[in-house]
């Protein structure tokens, strides 16, 4: 028995009253008594015992009678009659009236602490019950707020929720989905995934997802477009309790009005960059030709100022050409003019190209690589890629050394690898420097000028192309570019 259980014992005989007491509290049973049935009657209502052991005959109120009130008042509190006749009709009628048992005086001892048990634990199982049925609704009342709480802020964000089961069919979603979706009906019951958001590119990360089986996956971030709203779609798997996958969850944020500014700026970029370009080319024409005396003699001064008046328009272009390419790849109309590409003769075009530049800055240029794979590619990007990448690595290298390009097929890729033994980039500064217009600080190459738009040119073609780039730098030991690009099938 985990608790004490309280026994009363309403009987007129002092003998019995006294006996039960005895017996019962060497049981570990706590006891009280009435010696009549008013008596005991309340001391039902104030003590609420457990089990009530009640005599059947007494003067005054009979046993009876308390039974009727005790059934009407207290059900669950289990009485044990006692009868002095023991007679089985007596017996049979009280146990109509919805007495537990009944015990015959004199008692048998075994017999009467068994049935004083037996109830004790009946009472003591159905508190438990009690209990268990409390908290079980409590919880339940505790979840039912938790749902509505959740409901509440899902249907009150601006962004679309959409959560579905495992055959990707939505099983919960917001307003704000409708809304972003275009879609002006309530949702059919089940609707699929597959004919409410009409992108490829998210059902494929959702069946991703849903057919994941290997380490815990993260979330999958894409742009999506659905009519004509983009949106920025996060998925990510909904475990069970045994996590496993029993389905996503995708937020959707409307990029639309962003998407639209995005395009305006860059086309407001491209028709700037385009306007400046013509009379720059032909501020530096007309240098040129003044300088090549055509259009009369020029002493060694003037030759130096137009020859100075030309490099700066030259930095100019390349400063508008940068413009115009980053615009041209944010605005992702790179012209995709692939064809099978061997990087080797280009890789040694360029070399040749650079050369003098490089000799110019004290800095020798080696090309290493046997025959590569083909990849597919638009040679002219490529050709900028490898350009940028040497530039920066001559540039990058105040005090001259070997900057060499290195070109392999690996298995399904072709690698290649600008190496210099320049001034390097500081570890932290490496997530940076694919940034538009970012530049590392270094009093090395103060002088150095730049826009800081080259290597996210590089970076924009080369994931244009399906390909990766990485940056390994020692501080004063130099620097490797590696770019990995897929090799065409055979
Ligand atoms: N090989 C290198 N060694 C050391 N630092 C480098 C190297 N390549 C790039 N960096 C650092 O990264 C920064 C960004 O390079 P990025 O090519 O994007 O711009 P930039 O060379 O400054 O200007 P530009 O747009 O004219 O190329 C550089 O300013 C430089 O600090
Ligand atoms: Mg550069």
């Amino acid at each position: 028995m985990d608790e004490i259980s309280k026994v009363l014992v309403v009987d007129d005989e002092k003998v019995v009253r006294d006996g039960c007491q005895r017996v019962l509290c060497s049981r570990g049973f706590e006891v009280r008594c009435a010696e009549g049935g008013e008596a005991g009657l309340s001391l039902i209502r104030s003590e609420n015992p457990d089990v009530i052991l009640l005599d059947l005959k007494m003067p005054g109120m009979s046993g009876e009678e308390v039974l009727e009130h005790t059934r009407r008042d207290c059900p669950d509190i289990p009485v044990i009659v006692i009868t002095g006749h023991g007679t089985i009709d007596t017996a049979v009628e009280c146990m109509k009236k919805g007495a537990y048992d009944f015990i015959t005086k004199p008692f048998q001892m075994d017999e009467f602490l068994l049935t004083v048990k037996r109830a004790a634990e009946k009472r003591n199982l159905e508190k438990k019950a009690r209990l268990f049925e409390e908290e079980n609704s409590r919880n339940l009342y505790d979840l039912r707020l938790e749902k509505s709480r959740l409901k509440t802020i899902i249907n009150c964000m601006a962004n679309g929720v959409m959560v579905t089961n495992r055959n990707l069919e939505v099983v919960l979603h917001n307003p704000a989905l409708l809304r972003l979706l275009n879609i002006d009906h309530a949702l059919p019951e089940p609707a699929s995934v597959k004919d409410i958001v009409c992108d490829e590119a998210i059902l494929k990360a959702l069946s991703e997802i849903i057919s994941n089986h290997g380490p815990e996956m993260g979330t999958i971030g894409q742009e999506i477009t659905c009519r004509s709203t983009v949106a920025r779609a996060i998925s990510a798997p909904v475990t069970g309790p045994d996590s496993n996958i029993v389905g996503t969850v995708t937020v959707l944020e409307d990029i639309t009005a962003f998407k639209e500014l995005d395009r305006m700026k860059s086309d407001f970029i491209n028709m700037v960059a385009h306007e400046l370009r013509s009379p720059v080319v032909s501020i530096r024409q007309l240098n040129s030709v003044l300088l090549e005396g055509l259009a009369g003699n020029l002493n060694e001064k003037q030759k130096d100022f137009i020859a100075r008046g030309i490099a700066k328009a030259d930095a100019l272009l390349d400063l508008i050409n940068d413009l115009l390419n980053v615009a041209r790849l944010e605005s992702s109309v790179i012209p995709q003019r692939r064809v099978p590409t061997d990087i080797g003769p280009l890789i040694d075009e360029i070399i040749k190209l650079m050369e003098p530049r490089a000799n110019d800055a004290g800095v020798t240029l080696v090309a290493r690589h046997g025959p590569l794979k083909l990849i597919s590619a638009d040679p002219a990007q490529i050709d900028e890629v490898i350009n940028n990448l040497i530039t920066n690595a001559v540039n990058y290298s105040p005090d001259g050394g070997e900057v060499m390009v290195i070109a392999a097929t690996m298995g399904e890729h072709v690698e290649i690898q600008v190496k210099d033994q320049g001034v390097g980039i500081p570890q932290e500064e490496i997530p940076r420097i694919f940034e538009k217009f970012y530049r590392v600080k270094n009093p090395r190459t103060r002088k150095v000028t730049g826009t800081g738009l080259g290597l996210s040119i590089v970076k924009g073609i080369i994931e244009a192309h399906n390909g990766a780039i990485k940056v390994d730098s020692a501080m004063g030991k130099g620097t490797t570019f590696t770019i990995m690009l897929p090799a065409l099938q055979e």
